[in-house]
């Protein structure tokens, strides 16, 4: 495996133990988790200068969480003057390096804690920054579950008013010890209009009702198509759809992305739209989200 030493003799350390006796002690894992779950009493205490945790999640793959993460950071740093950080909970398949164009390793203070990584005025942390991208697709259970201890509780943000945590897909143990890790001030939910990304949603969202975490609202990813040539808006995956699940929910729809091939380009540069054109239609979504977003948030 590709892992990267000298200063980063920490990280190494997460893969030796992983591989030391792997199948015992994530069965010691799995049953704490059970245990805990059954119990309900969640082992969660606060990072440290973090004042609200906002999760960015789905339970569906690919339909732009991490977008919408990156977006929302920039939009809700440009319109208050408060602090955001951007959390990269994905360690199998971080994206944050890429959207945010940031790479190499962060330095450590000097009680061998993490400093993010800092771009567009955000500090952001990444599994990315600590081993190659292509590596974290053969993790395992228990070094994952490492791998996410290390990104919540070793990293310095200074002081925060919100961190923004890009999820990773599912609605499976990754994700429970996310939320039994760290106060949660509250979830966004993104979907996008297919029947296959509802159900996925939906269980997101009842996972969230079990753990007790308010759902601040759901936002619709390519939610339209506007035609370049003639103007003409299309609802290429379908209409209603995502608004019909949001009020059987009991949840508010606060955004509709559209589809849109230049808000992928510019996240493929690294430019988040919010800051390459902070005038467009799609920048003022985002904006408008952001807005909703400071409504819910009860501490910020
Ligand atoms: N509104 C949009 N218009 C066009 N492309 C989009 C839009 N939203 C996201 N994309 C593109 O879709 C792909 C998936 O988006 P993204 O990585 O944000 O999804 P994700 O839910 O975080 O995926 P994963 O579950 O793999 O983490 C990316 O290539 C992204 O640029
Ligand atoms: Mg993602
Ligand atoms: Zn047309």
């Amino acid at each position: 495996m590709n892992v990267i030493i000298g200063k980063r003799l920490t990280v190494l350390r997460i893969v030796r133990c992983g591989t030391r006796s792997l199948s015992s002690r994530q069965e010691d894992v799995n049953a704490r988790q059970k245990e805990m779950m059954k119990r309900g009493l969640p082992n969660i205490s606060p990072i440290p200068g973090v004042k609200n945790i906002l999760l960015v999640a789905s339970g569906k793959g690919g339909v732009g969480k991490s977008t919408v993460a990156v977006n929302l950071a920039c939009a809700m740093s440009a319109q208050k003057d408060k602090k955001i950080g951007l959390l990269d909970a994905d360690v199998y398949g971080p994206s944050i390096p890429k959207l945010m164009n940031l790479r190499g390793n962060p330095r450590l203070t000097k009680d061998d804690k993490m400093i993010p990584l800092l771009n567009y005025d955000i500090p952001c942390m990444s599994m990315g920054f600590l081993i190659d991208e292509k590596a974290a697709v053969v993790w395992r259970g228990l070094m994952v579950m490492q791998g996410i201890q290390r990104l919540l509780r070793q990293v310095s943000w200074g002081e925060l008013d919100v961190l923004v945590v890009d999820m990773p897909p599912g609605t499976g143990d990754i994700q429970l010890s996310i939320v039994q890790n760290v106060p949660v001030a509250g979830a966004v939910l993104v979907s996008t209009p297919q029947d296959i990304a509802l159900s996925d949603v939906r269980r997101g969202a009842e996972m969230f009702n079990k753990v007790k975490i308010p759902v601040l609202g759901m936002i619709e990813n390519m939610s339209h198509f506007t035609c370049p040539d003639c103007g003409a808006e299309s609802k290429i995956f379908g209409s209603g759809r995502v608004k019909k699940l949001s009020k059987e929910l009991n949840l508010d729809l606060i955004g509709n992305i559209p589809l849109d091939p230049e808000l992928s380009e510019y996240s493929d540069k690294g430019v988040p739209i919010v800051i390459s054109k902070p005038g467009s239609r799609q920048a003022r979504e985002f904006m408008n989200i952001a807005d909703e977003i400071w409504q819910r948030l009860p501490g910020a």
